[in-house]
């Protein structure tokens, strides 16, 4: 994931330096989507003997871990793996090579890949699309093209994220009102994007399954949750840029986080546990 340029404040440089920034990730929203993938894959046949599979905007190789284990033991399965960012790509490489996976990584924007045309039985793409060119179209339109006809690919989107609203009134409260804190230009939250995008890419409206899932993330309240608020503002506050005001006030601005994240819609505080909700758009498409 890229960060805007600017004086990096210490505290997020321990989270975000190297491969903390793919921990910091994982531990954070990459749990959440996760949960996503492992619900997503339950939507498409069991992967078949010989398929040959695109983990789209790969992260840390999410979607590869999961098919694997679940297909433990079946060694006919290939899976390319890709993304622009190489730090998380490192982390699966090494991981690959040390458990002999059958898993080849590459650094290649999902908009255009060098992969030849109906080459996937299988193309998933995690939490990637919106981070796309042409508002998603470029991808998908890829996405369509690597596929064999019958393959099915998976691309989903946020629906909800239960911390982004606590996130940009802590930048507004300590950064200043008139900072802006960039959102993605296209409105993804109902659903109506992604089936967009599905069609206009080359899938069939009536090949294409669009569902709602909900996810929660249970924490116990304390260091564990102070912990978790603290990387996550790490890794996403970057997104309205860093300013001096985040190494001064670092501590405060994760104790305002952390306070408002609890009294958010979609935050439960129940015995010592604090629960956080977020939900997804899935699109099942079959070419
Ligand atoms: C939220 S992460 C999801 C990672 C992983 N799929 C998962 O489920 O955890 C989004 C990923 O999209 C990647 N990404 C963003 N823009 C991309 C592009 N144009 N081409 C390929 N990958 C991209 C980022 O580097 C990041 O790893």
């Amino acid at each position: 994931m890229a960060f805007n340029a600017g004086p990096l404040p210490k505290q997020a440089a321990a989270l975000l330096t190297g491969n903390t920034k793919v921990t910091t990730y994982e531990s954070t929203g990459g749990k959440t989507t996760a949960k996503f993938a492992t619900h997503n894959l339950t939507l498409i046949p069991p992967i078949k003997p010989g398929s040959t599979i695109h983990d789209n905007a790969c992260g840390a190789g999410t979607v590869s871990r999961l098919i694997l284990q679940q297909n433990a033991g079946t060694t006919d399965i290939k899976i390319h793996a890709t993304d622009i960012d190489q730090a998380f790509l490192d982390v699966l490489t090494a991981d690959a090579a040390q458990n002999n996976w059958p898993v080849s990584t590459s650094n290649q924007k999902s908009e255009s890949t060098n992969f030849p045309s109906a080459f996937f039985d299988y193309d998933i793409m995690n939490i990637g699309i919106i981070f796309m060119s042409s508002a998603g179209l470029d991808a998908t339109r890829e996405i369509h093209r690597t596929l064999k006809p019958g393959g099915f690919a998976i691309v989903n989107c946020w629906k909800t994220i239960t911390w982004m609203l606590p996130i940009m009134l802590v930048h507004r409260a300590f950064r200043g009102e008139a900072v802006p804190f960039p959102a993605p230009p296209i409105n993804w939250t109902d659903g109506t994007q992604l089936r967009k995008i599905l069609v206009e890419a080359g899938f069939e409206e009536g090949k294409i399954r669009l569902e709602s899932q909900e996810v929660s993330s249970v924490l116990e309240e304390g260091e564990e949750f102070r912990g978790w608020v603290e990387k996550t503002w790490a890794y996403l506050a970057g997104i309205g840029g860093w300013h001096a005001v985040d190494g001064e006030k670092w501590e405060e601005e994760v104790d305002m986080l952390a306070e408002l994240l609890k009294k958010q819609p979609g935050t439960t505080v129940e015995g010592g546990k604090v629960t956080m909700t977020a939900s997804q758009w899935v699109g099942v498409a079959e070419k």
